[in-house]
């Protein structure tokens, strides 16, 4: 179905291709104008035309809250870090860089269990995870998802599953989300298309933390993105995420996130219209809202905001818009007055760019079809 490939020979040319990045760039800076108009994240590997030989540099290139996802790269002699062969060499051994040979439409006959250190990579390829069973990280860390098309996602009836390690895994029901992220953290899904699945698009839930959302485009969908799904699940004060670069619509109606308890920073996103609402919540959580463009609906709900209705109504909460864009008289609701900034590592920041490009840094949004040029 797939090509699986270990990456162990990637130690032999870490410290090459380091140098080769570092005076390509130089190089090609400023020469290519589309290079130029893309987000931080593309910036950082598209301009490559030998990205097929270097997939692992797309590793380098995320920011958020999942940081830099340089564990799934081979051992980085410079920079050794936990779950690298330098480090520890059982963790190595599961690691993987799953590409593509060729396009294809996987119906999965049961959901599948994304192992930690796993990179599944669609570049190159049109993949297509559609009409059955969908993507569960269960327990994991150090995962990116990219360049997949996701829809059509059904619900699972309760039963047993390979899962990672070969251990047989007795999951229960499911209900038809395409990716569905439980107690796993360090995750990044990068440049997905993700569309009329039966549950959600992407659920993050129990405990689940430090997670990039960027580049994706969500359309075509009721319940769009969950950050925590249950009002007593109070750990999930802790969760962070990154929701940056993605495409909303047409045809979204609500949760572009609906958040419980933790904290979102929600940056150049583009949201052509919606039905409830766009950014939603309960159970006190914070959201930092920064420079999206919003686009009402011509006609219905011109709020971007909804706050589930309990004891204090959700008015000191920490919700913050700081310089988005709304057209067609959309409007957000702030409340609290702290600034809700994202307290980011210098491994997760990025320059948040001015909402009058979101337009343009969310042009490729979802899955890249990639041939010499990606
Ligand atoms: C993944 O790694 C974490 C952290 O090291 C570990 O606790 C967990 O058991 C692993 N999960 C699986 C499914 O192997």
């Amino acid at each position: 179905m797939v090509a699986s490939t270990k990456t162990t020979s990637w130690c032999r040319v870490a410290l090459p291709l380091l140098l080769l990045l570092s005076l390509a760039s130089r190089s090609f800076a400023g020469r290519r104008v589309s290079t130029s108009s893309m987000n931080v994240i593309d910036r950082c590997w598209r301009w490559n035309p030998n990205w097929q030989r270097n997939r692992q540099q797309l590793a380098t290139c995320s920011v958020g809250f999942a940081g830099k996802m340089i564990n799934n790269m081979g051992d980085n002699p410079l920079n050794p870090k936990v779950g690298t062969l330098r480090y520890g060499v059982t963790r190595m051994r599961g690691k993987v860089w799953i590409t593509f040979q060729r396009d294809m439409q996987i119906k999965l006959q049961k959901p599948l269990l994304v192992s930690n250190f796993t990179t599944i990579d669609g570049r190159g390829a049109n993949v297509y995870i559609a009409g059955g069973a969908c993507f569960l990280l269960y327990g994991v860390t150090n995962v990116i998802i990219h360049s997949l098309r996701f829809h059509h996602c059904r619900s699972q009836a309760p039963g047993p599953v390979l899962g990672p390690g070969s251990k047989i895994i007795e999951l229960g029901q499911l209900e038809g989300d395409a990716i569905r992220q439980v107690g796993s953290s360090k995750i990044w899904i990068d440049h997905n298309t993700l569309y009329e699945c039966e549950d959600g698009l992407l659920d993050v839930t129990r405990g689940s933390t430090d997670i990039t959302v960027s580049n994706n485009w969500f359309r075509n969908h009721d319940k769009v993105m969950l950050l925590d799904h249950d009002d007593g699940f109070v750990r999930d004060k802790n969760m962070r995420v990154t929701v940056i670069f993605n495409h909303f619509g047409p045809n979204c109606n609500q949760r572009m996130p609906r958040i419980r308890h933790g904290y979102a920073h929600v940056a150049n996103n583009l949201y052509q219209g919606w039905t409830q609402y766009a950014t939603g919540g309960s159970m006190n959580p914070s959201i930092r809202s920064e420079s999206n463009l919003f686009i009402a609906p011509k006609f219905g709900n011109k709020a971007v905001t909804w706050k589930e209705d309990n004891k204090d109504g959700g008015r000191s909460w920490n919700w913050q818009s700081v310089k988005d864009v709304f057209v067609n008289g959309a409007y957000f609701s702030q409340t609290g007055n702290r600034g809700a900034a994202p307290r980011y590592s210098h491994q997760q920041r990025f320059p948040v760019a001015d909402a009058r490009s979101v337009s343009a840094l969310t042009g490729s949004s979802g899955a890249l079809r990639c041939s010499r040029r990606c």
